[in-house]
């Protein structure tokens, strides 16, 4: 199961610094939380953001994963593209042209990862399963970090990913992963855990990130 620290709870007055203490342990996915205060109730950043990073993220040979909690997401596909964002996903709750999103994400030249909270059944995603190369599901209702893994979606990953069946789709958990729960995560068929607060936390970032691998090897 790969790492995807997301840096909303990094301290934006070092994010290059933490960013790339993180990418020296190894980790080659970041993954940036975009919220605009309406579909979520809290805001975050945008493509500034995104771009800022890009750099590092060359450098390191790193993904940068914009997730996108905001409405009506198409608005934005091409600035989060030109910002620098190699894969970007927009929650199926926040747009109903899901598939055009996706089509807009792919002309663009990305990758397209579709997102589900975690009420919003997988029904939600059956028609374009095989239009994309990513689902997310959020593993908290999505606005913060810091939150407590809502341990029934556990099952629900474990039915993605027997829909999916050998598909090459990323199966991404979002929110509450933390030592205590993601080898419980990687059990139930998630292949991309996204990490916030249990990284960037109390912690040294190189410790925080080998107690997760440590967790998921045993
Ligand atoms: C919620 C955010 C968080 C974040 C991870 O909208 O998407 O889930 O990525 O936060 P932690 O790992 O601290 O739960
Ligand atoms: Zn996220």
């Amino acid at each position: 199961m790969r790492l995807a620290p997301s840096i909303l709870t990094a301290d934006f007055s070092r994010l290059g610094e933490q960013v790339a203490t993180a990418c020296e342990t190894g980790i080659d996915w970041i993954h940036l939380d975009v919220m605009d205060g309406q579909f979520v109730p809290n805001i975050s950043f945008g493509p500034p953001v995104v771009r800022s990073l890009r750099p590092l993220a060359d450098r390191y040979g790193a993904l940068l994963d914009a997730h996108l909690m905001i409405v009506e997401p198409e608005r934005y596909l091409a600035d989060f593209a030109a910002a620098g964002a190699d894969l970007i996903t927009v929650h199926v709750e926040a747009t109903p042209h899901v598939h055009r999103a996706i089509q807009m994400i792919h002309d663009l030249g990305k990758k397209a990862g579709v997102a589900l909270n975690p009420a919003t059944p997988l029904s939600m995603v059956e028609e374009v399963i095989d239009q994309v190369e990513l689902i997310l599901l959020m593993t908290v209702n999505p606005g913060f970090g810091g939150q407590t893994l809502i341990p029934s979606v556990l099952a629900k990953v474990r039915r993605l990913a027997t829909m999916l069946g050998d598909r090459p789709v990323e199966i991404m958990v979002d929110g509450g992963v933390h030592p205590a729960t993601i080898a419980a995560c990687a059990a139930s068929g998630a292949t991309v855990a996204v990490v916030g607060s249990a990284v960037f936390g109390e912690q040294p970032i190189p410790a925080a990130i080998a107690a997760l691998r440590t967790a998921l090897a045993d």
